[in-house]
């Protein structure tokens, strides 16, 4: 096991160290060779396959579906089609609203999930399309479904899922990318200044992990706090859930995430005295907005860390401590925000002398209900 590790102390860490690698293979192999536009040969759709949507459906769980809650964003965004996003354990007890016209997209690194599973052959029944988003060829995901696009992560060991993750950001956002061109709602402009930044994440990972020190400091001075509240709007919202599952799954720390715009809503009661507040702030046209919702728990004494791209002035005057992320697209930068996320919780878990690979009562694959 310890070859396997290849000298990281767990196979969590050494996943997120992976994800440069991990992405560059998801990515490479859909780009064009102009490296302006996204290919999809697995799929090989036509703009009438696109235009014959009427609407999305996506099931999973657990983390495929956080990656689910941002995929929304993306397509409806980018290609502007209607997405909903369910988890998959709810879907297939709803009687839900899914026929010929609804592509049913579902997203699973291991292939393997029962309601995972359970939900695409109950939407199949319905006569919606499928196309799967997995990390195993050949898993039971994959044969069922009536397309598959593959992440390229590699086996993912740790229970608390990182690179495939990341992976799924990725394969979601060439996806919306693609259907946006081929049912005319993106330009190719937008569609290469988009693809060309995503391209850039690999090598920009490394500054990320040239600051995980300033994220272990963090982890340090936290770990005996009993609530961590994760805070974010648009994109920054889906991420901020994903924030709080790492931390929970191996830390044990209670965390909870947040709408920024929510907060006033009941979150605002439970903001006292020395309370962690992740803000994500890296979505430039919500960033006001964010900045006020900052300033409402520092009124409260929360003590707060902005997760900011790296040219931010603003954000950094009202927090207590700053992770900068490189620069990219709105679209681009989840892939590279949840980086440190992941870092937090897997130091916090560390430094709580916890089981990280193998955290109390949870599985990779959940295959019974
Ligand atoms: C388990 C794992 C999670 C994972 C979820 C869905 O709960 O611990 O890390 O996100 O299952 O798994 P899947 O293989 O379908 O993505």
């Amino acid at each position: 096991e310890a070859a396997e590790k290849g000298g990281f102390e767990h196979f969590m860490i050494k996943e997120i160290f992976e994800q440069p690698k991990a992405i560059r293979d998801t990515l490479s192999c859909r780009v064009a060779d102009d490296g302006k536009s996204v290919k999809f040969d697995e799929l090989n759709w036509s703009p009438e396959d696109v235009n014959s949507i009427g609407k999305i459906m996506i099931t999973a769980c657990g983390t495929a579906y956080h990656a689910g809650l941002l995929a929304k964003y993306f397509i409806e965004k980018l290609a502007r089609i209607p997405v909903e996003v369910d988890i998959a354990s709810e879907y297939r007890y709803r009687d839900p609203l899914t026929d010929s016209k609804t592509l049913c997209i579902i997203i699973s690194q291991s292939g393997e999930t029962i309601d995972t599973l359970a939900a695409l052959k109950e939407a199949k029944r319905r006569g919606a399309r499928s196309l799967a988003i997995t990390n195993v060829v050949g898993s039971s995901i994959s044969r069922e479904a009536d397309q598959v696009v593959y992440t390229w992560a590699g086996p993912e060991i740790a229970v608390a899922s990182t690179k495939a993750y990341t992976t799924q950001l990725v394969a979601l956002l060439l996806l919306a990318l693609y259907m946006g061109r081929l049912n005319g709602q993106l330009s190719a402009e937008k569609e290469t200044e988009i693809l060309q930044d995503l391209q850039k994440v690999p090598e920009q990972c490394q500054y990320i992990f040239d600051h995980a020190d300033d994220v272990k400091q963090l982890a340090e001075k936290f770990k005996n706090k009993e609530d961590v509240f994760f805070i974010g709007r648009s994109m920054d919202y889906g991420l901020a859930m994903e924030g709080a599952l790492k931390l929970k799954e191996i830390s044990y720390i209670h965390a909870e995430a947040y709408a920024g715009g929510e907060l006033k809503h009941g979150t605002l009661a439970l903001i006292v005295d020395g309370v962690p507040v992740i803000a994500l702030a890296t979505q430039r046209d919500v960033e006001e907005k964010m900045i006020s919702n900052i300033k409402e728990v520092k009124a409260r004494n929360a003590q707060v860390v902005g997760v900011v791209q790296d040219d931010d002035t603003e954000v950094a005057k009202t927090v207590d401590y700053i992770i900068k992320i490189p620069k990219s697209d709105n679209f681009v930068m989840p892939v590279m925000t949840v980086i440190p996320l992941q870092l937090l919780a897997y130091y916090a878990a560390v430094v709580r002398g916890n089981d990280v690979d193998k955290p109390r009562n949870l599985a990779k694959s959940v295959t019974v209900e």
